[in-house]
């Protein structure tokens, strides 16, 4: 048995599993894994699991810090603009109008389904873009369940991870073999702002290429597409609330971003009076190449 620090993952289960949050279901599934990983007992003096690659002190001092709430920015900020699709929450709209085919009793219940996203703000032109601070693009079909309860008034949030990367992070935290739950997560809150259509000049060539680029087979139901099966708009998600879970709470930051730093951030550097010079640009997430 090789014992590495087992304060620190302690902490971790500890401070993540005592985060307030408001689906508990997602931590459920959690603390059930980390009861196997860490041997099935609850004992807290358990010991860690048997691992063939003891990490030296030297690999701990450097895995156990915590990146700066800024740089936790930076790597949020990364995830949505590498980010193709999301879930976006929305509520059924209670009574369901009557020509809608849903049961009757999923009215007032939430809903999350997976859409395309894509980060084409900065190919809008300058009295349209919102200068390249996160706002995600959204093609939005008028036919989806997401975009008919929005439209019949529901708020929404957008929720983006990095869970599809396991394989490639390998081992992020001492002593756990490959934890989903240890990659980084974030909720965006805020509303949607429907597009002009049309876009004015040259923006919708603009903005076609740049999600297309994303989503090669949205090409057949871009807004205005002749023969399209959908009718279909542009809006983007103006974000006005984050919410982090960047993994582990003892090496991770876990709450709520700072929404001037979060709208300040730029691929390259950001505004004026937010952080240190660095922009999404500058830093990785879990598993990727360094530039
Ligand atoms: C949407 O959220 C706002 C707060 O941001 C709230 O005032 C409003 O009542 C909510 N709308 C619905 C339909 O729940
Ligand atoms: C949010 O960040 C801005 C810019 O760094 C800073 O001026 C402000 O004080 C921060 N707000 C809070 C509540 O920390």
């Amino acid at each position: 048995m090789v014992l590495v620090h087992s304060t620190p993952v302690l902490t971790g289960l500890v401070t993540f599993l005592s985060v307030p949050w408001t689906t508990a279901a997602s931590v459920i599934p959690f603390a059930e894994h980390a009861q196997v990983a860490l041997g099935g007992s609850s004992d807290p003096s358990l010991e860690l699991p048997q691992t063939n690659h003891p990490i030296s002190s030297e690999d701990n001092a450097d895995i156990l810090t915590r990146p700066s709430w800024f740089t936790s920015t930076l790597m949020a900020r990364r995830l949505l603009a590498l980010s193709t699709s999301g879930v976006i929450s929305t509520i059924f709209p209670d009574p369901l109008p009557p020509s809608d085919h849903a049961p009757a009793s999923v009215a007032g219940l939430p809903v999350g389904l997976r859409e395309y996203i894509a980060d084409c703000d900065g190919a809008l032109p300058a009295e349209l873009s919102h200068g390249g601070n996160g706002d995600p693009t959204v093609l939005a079909l008028r036919v989806g369940s997401t975009f008919k309860n929005i439209a019949a008034g529901s708020n929404l949030s957008l929720q983006v991870d990095w869970w599809d990367h396991l394989s490639d992070a390998g081992p992020v935290y001492p002593g756990l073999p490959p934890s989903l739950a240890a990659l980084p997560r974030v909720t965006l809150f805020g509303y949607l702002d429907t597009l002009p259509s049309p876009l004015p000049g040259d923006a919708a060539a603009a903005l076609e290429k740049c999600f297309v680029e994303a989503h090669p087979d949205s090409k057949v139901w871009l807004p205005g597409t002749p023969g399209s099966p959908h009718a279909s708009f542009w809006a983007r998600l103006v974000v006005t609330q984050a919410y982090w879970i960047g993994g582990f709470g003892d090496v991770q930051q876990i709450g709520w971003f700072n929404v001037t730093e979060w709208k300040g951030i730029r691929r390259h550097g950001s505004v004026p009076g937010v952080g240190d010079g660095r922009g999404w640009e500058d830093v990785r997430l879990p598993g990727e190449k360094e530039k």
